[in-house]
């Protein structure tokens, strides 16, 4: 549901600092830590408004920050101490290193007290000088990972920063890293029951410059994942104090409908099951140009990426990376000390044979490529620059597992989204700060039921969910939020009922449960202009709609979309404009929904056909339209449309010859009834709904092209200022008949209940609807257009 604010149930907390960038949440300590610019704070996760919390001001001198000008730096942003890397390190002390005016330093923090404990450290090898480049870092029993481009003319690197000796990455004649802008790491303990014997290894992510050949040439960079083993000591002559355990593979996510590859990563979130197997990540995944802005989300598994590092490796031959197939040393180079290892005798990293290492150094990237789980992204959003994100599982009412994704923008809105059955639907977008910044920092809090949001301005405390947002039963399941449910009466979290008997949830379909809940389905062609139908019950109300949860706006002609009292109407439906569309009747700030439509837009068929719009929601399958059906069809109806262009010749003829004439009788029975048999089918027929009308008003009329001067022209244009059509002449006359869908709701789908029609299109539209239900479409829960 599109809310304009965080209206309800947000915590802010901001100070006079900004550049909230670094977050430790504590569940069991109650206490979130957060790093800004000079400053450090701990916050209570039950409320981070609650004031009195306890703060650390740290800014660099005045004599660094003049020093720092000194360097041409900005005054704006460098020359401050942004806190960039936030850890426990032990049961009583935390660490942390700040940006300190570019002269990173590092501290220890009495977490009792909220104090330094000690002096500063110098944290040039550990922490980056530029507060805005890609950094990620671990703190391990007692050891320091951490990877970035440290100074600004450094290479990147991947370090353990300590205990003593420290270890890096290769940079000749084999550079390791090649510009990589580092985006996060995680430890994975793949020690705990191995079978044999396994080392816990960490994986770092991010986007470098392309060393292999790339499928697009105008890419430069790729997104990748390396990884090193925990217990890794360099070698002891080759490679000393470097990884023998450095090893890089290349994450792939692309957009197959449209041949788009998103190469550079933007934000992963690793979301760690019972072993390693079961651990999955997810990746934000955007373009390398800056100007055009597109989200792609792709889910990988671990095993995927443990099956790349085993598999072959890539040399360069010829200075171009191809893959290696020569013979490859034993024990494998780049792997963890294991059992097999220690059997020969090689009981850690420094007992690895020179030929090994040299072929290691050689050969940090693999040749097989990780590609996402089901081989495409989870979710695919243009005009959108996700930026950040956070994922949380949460079990629903019908006992599946859900799992729920925050996605933050680079202008401070975060999007809610559920994965159903291999797709995700966004169920809800918030816009949490009125001023465009992006979201730096996200973390959940299972305890609280909260996710903390970080930004330049402040930190925000959100709800996970608000079900009171969901007014009505309506609401309340289409949303299909696993973390709500309908009780009868109010919309509730699940979470704060014990007895969970009274309660409705549809998170599969999102539509069972309420009474009054009017959901169809609409297949159409892309091209298609199709009109959604939604009456208003109150004259007063205004209709609104959304799609996908996300308020249309635009009225414009290029918004592809117009709003009529009576319906929505697409205008040349395009693939994008698929989903899910909710129409609203909106009185006095009341949101009361109306009706609910599930519209699939195909693309273009590759070839031209005739009614190619009749082919394309058919499914595969013992029903498919042989291509002779279709040709007899589509002769019939050039037949029918012939045969009533001659009735309409006909008439015309008749009615100009009577309007001369001095037949005074020809005027009152063309008025009465016309009707045309003979023709196609024989029920196609014309008659002016004079007296058959009854009290209501019948559905407004396509605006179509006017009928030509029919005698009974004046009743049907009479009925034409009505509906859409009063708002919309000049963008419908430039439709033609076959082009114009009008998707007109009748609970009977066969529409038996009048026989009477007032206009060309709606009984064209008839015909073809008939023929579309007999003929093509069997389900009458899913209906195509025409
Ligand atoms: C810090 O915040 C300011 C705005 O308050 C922004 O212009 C700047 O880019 C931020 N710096 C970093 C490193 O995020
Ligand atoms: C959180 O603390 C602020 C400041 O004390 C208070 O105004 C607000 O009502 C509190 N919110 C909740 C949910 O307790
Ligand atoms: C930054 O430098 C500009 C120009 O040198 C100066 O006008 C401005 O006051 C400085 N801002 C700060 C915060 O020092
Ligand atoms: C934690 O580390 C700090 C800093 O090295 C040290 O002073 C403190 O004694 C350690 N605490 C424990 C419980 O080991
Ligand atoms: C490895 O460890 C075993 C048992 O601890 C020892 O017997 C052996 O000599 C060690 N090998 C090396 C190369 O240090």
């Amino acid at each position: 549901v599109f809310v304009p604010m965080c209206l309800l149930g947000c915590q802010r907390f901001s100070s006079p600092s900004q550049n909230y960038s670094t977050l430790l949440l504590e569940e069991d300590n109650g206490v979130l830590y957060v790093g800004a610019r000079g400053a450090l704070y701990a916050l209570d996760t039950t409320n981070i408004s609650t004031p009195g919390n306890l703060t650390i001001d740290w800014e660099a001198s005045a004599e660094q920050k003049k020093q720092c000008l000194n360097k041409g730096k900005d005054n704006q942003t460098d020359c401050y101490n942004h806190i960039r890397f936030l850890q426990r390190y032990n049961e009583t002390h935390l660490y942390v290193c700040g940006t300190h005016a570019f002269r990173p330093l590092c501290a220890y923090i009495d977490v009792e007290r909220f104090t330094f404990s000690s002096g500063f450290e110098e944290g040039r090898d550990r922490c980056p000088y530029d507060p805005a480049k890609g950094y990620t870092g671990l703190l391990v029993d007692g050891e320091m990972f951490s990877a970035s481009q440290y100074e600004f003319r450094s290479s990147p690197d991947v370090r353990r920063n300590f205990p003593f000796p420290t270890l890096r990455t290769e940079e000749s004649p084999t550079r390791w890293l090649l510009e990589a802008d580092f985006v996060g790491s995680v430890l994975l303990k793949e020690s705990v029951n191995s079978s044999v014997g396994d080392d816990d290894k960490i994986y770092f992510f991010f986007t470098e410059r392309s060393q292999e050949q790339m499928a697009y040439p105008s890419q430069t960079r790729v997104a990748r994942v390396a990884r090193i083993c925990k217990g890794d000591w360099g070698g002891q002559r080759t490679l000393q104090r470097k990884w023998t355990s450095f090893l890089k593979a290349r994450l792939v996510c692309s957009v197959p409908d449209y041949e788009l590859h998103l190469n550079v990563l933007r934000s992963v979130f690793v979301l760690e099951g019972p072993d390693v197997h079961s651990t999955v990540f997810y990746g934000i995944f955007g373009l390398e140009w800056k100007n055009i802005k597109a989200s792609a989300v792709c889910q990988y598994s671990f095993t995927d990426i443990q099956r790349a590092f085993e598999g072959p490796y890539m040399e360069v031959q010829d200075s171009k990376w191809r893959e290696y197939t020569g013979k490859v040393p034993v024990p494998r180079p780049g792997s963890c000390i294991t059992d097999m290892h220690r059997s020969q005798g090689i009981n850690s990293s420094r007992d690895l044979p020179d030929n090994v290492l040299a072929f290691a150094i050689q050969h940090p990237l693999m040749s097989t490529q990780v590609h996402p789980i089901g081989e495409h992204p989870l979710l695919f959003k243009r005009s959108v620059n996700y930026v950040k994100m956070a994922v949380h599982r949460v079990a629903a009412l019908d006992g599946h597992v859900y799992t729920v994704l925050f996605f933050g923008t680079d202008e401070g809105w975060l999007h809610r989204a559920v994965a159903i059955g291999g797709q995700m639907h966004i169920i809800e977008e918030l816009q949490l700060f009125v001023n465009p910044q992006p979201i730096d920092n996200m973390v959940i809090s299972q305890a609280q039921g909260s996710i903390y949001v970080a930004s330049n301005s402040a930190v925000l405390q959100v709800p996970l969910s608000s079900c009171q947002r969901y007014t009505s039963c309506f609401d309340c399941i289409f949303a299909r939020d696993p973390f709500c449910a309908w009780d009868g009466a109010l919309c509730v979290k699940m979470s704060s009922r014990t007895n969970r008997s009274n309660l409705t949830q549809d998170i599969q379909e999102g539509k069972r449960g309420c009474d009054n809940i009017v959901h169809r389905r609409r297949t159409v062609m892309s091209g298609d202009d199709v009109l959604l139908h939604c009456d208003l019950r109150s004259n007063l109300a205004t209709p609104r709609w959304t799609l996908d949860g996300h308020q249309l706006q635009g009225y414009g002609l290029d918004s592809g979309h117009r709003v009529g009292t009576d319906g929505l109407l697409l205008i040349s439906a395009r693939p994008d404009q698929s989903g899910d569309y909710r129409c609203y009747a909106v009185e006095n700030d009341m949101w009361v929904p109306v009706r609910m439509y599930t519209v699939r837009v195909h693309p273009d068929l590759p070839t031209e056909q005739p009614l190619p719009s009749l082919l394309a929601p058919l499914p595969p399958g013992p029903k498919f339209q042989t291509y002779r059906h279709m040709e007899a069809m589509y002769i019939s109806l050039v037949a029918v449309l012939g045969g009533l262009c001659l009735v309409l010749t006909v008439v015309l003829l008749y009615v100009s010859f009577c309007s001369r004439g001095p037949y005074q009788g020809c005027n009152k029975r063309g008025r009465h009834s016309l009707s045309v048999s003979n023709l196609g089918d024989g029920f196609l027929q014309i008659a002016p709904a004079e007296g058959s009308r009854g009290k209501s008003p019948p559905p407004p009329a396509p605006p179509l092209p006017m009928p030509p001067p029919l005698p009974s022209s004046e009743y049907a244009s009479s009925e034409y200022t009505n509906g859409m059509s009063a708002t919309l002449p000049s963008v419908l006359r430039k439709m033609n008949g076959n082009s114009y869908v009008l998707l007109r709701q009748t609970t009977d789908p066969e529409g038996s209940t009048s026989p009477l029609y007032h206009s060309f299109t709606e009984e064209l539209n008839r015909i073809l609807e008939k023929r579309k239900h007999t003929q093509l479409d069997p389900q009458a829960t899913d209906e195509s257009s025409v």
